[in-house]
């Protein structure tokens, strides 16, 4: 029998990291590699492998501790014939034999940069990192390579990115029980996924409280119901409408069928709120009119909507937290800010809706704007549009201009936390001080996430947006 310190190896440029599991306690046994706690970063969670089997006598870390490389983590009492690898010399104790060479893996989950896809939410992903071998003392762990985080992240034999926030061994529980993390909610520090939450998402799906995505796919009747008992809801109404007259069931478009998924957990998962204001567009109508005129052999129709776009750049750069993110890689608790402004449009098609992106608006004037739009929005009515056109919005305008209406709230585009909604402009009397006027009075709606932005700064970015559409030359100061 002897006593080991096991250490926290070679874990690359991980240091001070915070402890946020414990996955034994005293008087457990542990067999070589098993999983003593889980540590985090704000990049990446990493389980500590023991180095050596025995039982646990003493943890020597408590929840919220900092460790790095060779920070003790347990004591352990070890057979010292049965331990895999070489105990210390602790206390005064001999050292026993050389270790046995053994592979440990921990699992190191990785937060990556949140992805600018509006298709791509970005999350914890698990990758496995191939632990340094067992030091040859425990006092004095042994150099280990270790590789780093981003590195492993490109393996392919690795599981891919975007797995929901959960360590290692509760994926694997996870994994052994069929549950789909996915559709798990975490209820551990910064949404992380615990054992418990498997474990009552197990109990809830065999009592038939909740259904799995898949079981609701599967289900014959009703996908809608089974996603409204999801969310804790009533049934959604069955009506047999044939009995009041004549019906025809069409099969939605694929489109449809993949924003209605987006727009459903966008509208329920953000606290959305709009603000509604008007801008005076009279001279910017009047300058557009004219740049059709002399743009009239060029084949580019400046629209409204281009100004729009470069006006909306000017504002976010303003109130840069409208081209944010919330990293929910980190449970939501921080900000992305991007230095870049592409902006998303949702265009009208046969099929349904989709949002084609001009990229890096901030560096293209009116006319190019334009004629990118047009071509996009070409593009998007012939169904020819690519991934790449519809990804890597920061903010989305949504414009029903060119059809009508008064004010409208849109919904946001996840992961982006506002969008502008436009609607027809219209000649109104407007009060100037000393008489009324005809100005063309454009409507905004501006939708916003609570999480990220206050009414009042929504306020000021609606009412900067109709100071630069009132009048165009302030965009240059
Ligand atoms: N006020 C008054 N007139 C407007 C206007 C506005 N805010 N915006 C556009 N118009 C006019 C245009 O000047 C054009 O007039 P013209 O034919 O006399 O030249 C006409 O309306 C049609 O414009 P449109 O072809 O729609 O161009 P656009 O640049 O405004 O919009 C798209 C392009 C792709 C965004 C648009 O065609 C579209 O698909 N809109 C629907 C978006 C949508 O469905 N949003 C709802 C999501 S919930």
């Amino acid at each position: 029998m002897a006593l080991v310190e096991v250490k926290v190896p070679d874990i690359g440029d991980f240091k001070d990291v915070a402890v946020i599991e414990l996955l034994v306690k005293p008087g457990d046994a542990v067999q070589v590699d098993q999983s003593l706690i889980t540590v985090e970063s704000d990049k990446a969670s990493m389980e500590i492998p023991s180095s050596h089997a025995g039982v646990v006598r003493e943890l020597k870390v408590q929840l919220g501790d900092k460790v790095s490389e060779g920070s003790v983590v347990a004591l352990l009492e070890t057979e010292a014939q049965a331990s895999a690898a070489a105990p210390a010399s602790v206390g005064g104790q001999p050292a026993p034999a050389a270790p046995a060479p053994a592979v440990v893996t921990p699992q190191v989950a990785v937060a990556p940069v949140l992805p600018v896809s509006a298709s791509a939410p970005a999350s914890l992903a698990t990758v496995a990192v191939p632990a340094p071998p067992p030091p040859a003392t425990a006092a004095v762990p042994a150099a280990a390579p270790s590789v780093p985080a981003a590195a492993a992240a490109h393996d392919p034999t690795r599981p891919p990115l975007g797995l929901p926030h959960a360590s290692p061994s509760v994926r694997k529980v996870a994994r052994e029980l069929g549950v789909p993390l996915a559709e798990v909610r975490g209820t551990g520090p910064k949404g992380r996924i615990t054992l418990e939450d498997v474990q009552a998402f197990t109990r809830a799906v065999m009592a038939g409280e909740v259904q799995t995505r898949a079981q609701a796919a599967k289900a014959p009747a009703a996908p809608a119901a089974g996603d409204g008992a999801a969310l804790g809801l009533i049934p959604w109404p069955t009506v047999d409408f044939a009995k009041f007259g004549p019906i025809e069931r069409r099969e939605l478009s694929r489109i449809k069928k993949i924003s209605g998924a987006n727009l459903m957990r966008n509208a329920a998962m953000i606290p959305a709120v709009t603000n509604h204001d008007d801008a005076d567009v009279t001279e910017l109508e009047a300058f557009r009119v004219q740049l059709n005129e002399e743009h009239a052999k060029s084949g580019v129709k400046v629209t409204m909507l281009a100004f729009l776009v470069k006006a909306c750049v000017a504002a976010l750069q303003k109130f840069p937290e409208f081209n944010s993110s919330l990293d929910m890689a980190s449970g939501g608790d921080a900000l992305i800010y991007k230095r870049y402004w592409n902006i998303g449009f949702a265009a009208d098609t046969p099929n349904g809706l989709v949002v084609p992106v001009i990229k890096s608006a901030d560096q293209k004037g009116i006319l190019q704007i334009s004629r990118e739009m047009a071509e996009l929005a070409a593009k998007a009515r012939e169904g020819k549009l690519a991934p790449a056109d519809m990804s890597g919005a920061t903010f989305t305008i949504s414009s029903l201009g060119g059809i009508g209406g008064r004010y409208f709230t849109p919904i946001i585009n996840a992961p982006e936390v506002a969008i502008l909604g436009v609607c027809k402009s219209r000649w109104e009397p407007v009060w100037n001080g000393k008489e009324f006027t005809p100005r063309l009075m454009l409507p905004l709606s501006l939708t916003w996430d609570h999480r990220v932005i206050d009414g009042a700064a929504a306020a000021r970015f609606n009412a900067y947006l109709a100071q630069l559409l009132a009048d165009f030359r302030r965009i240059l100061l």
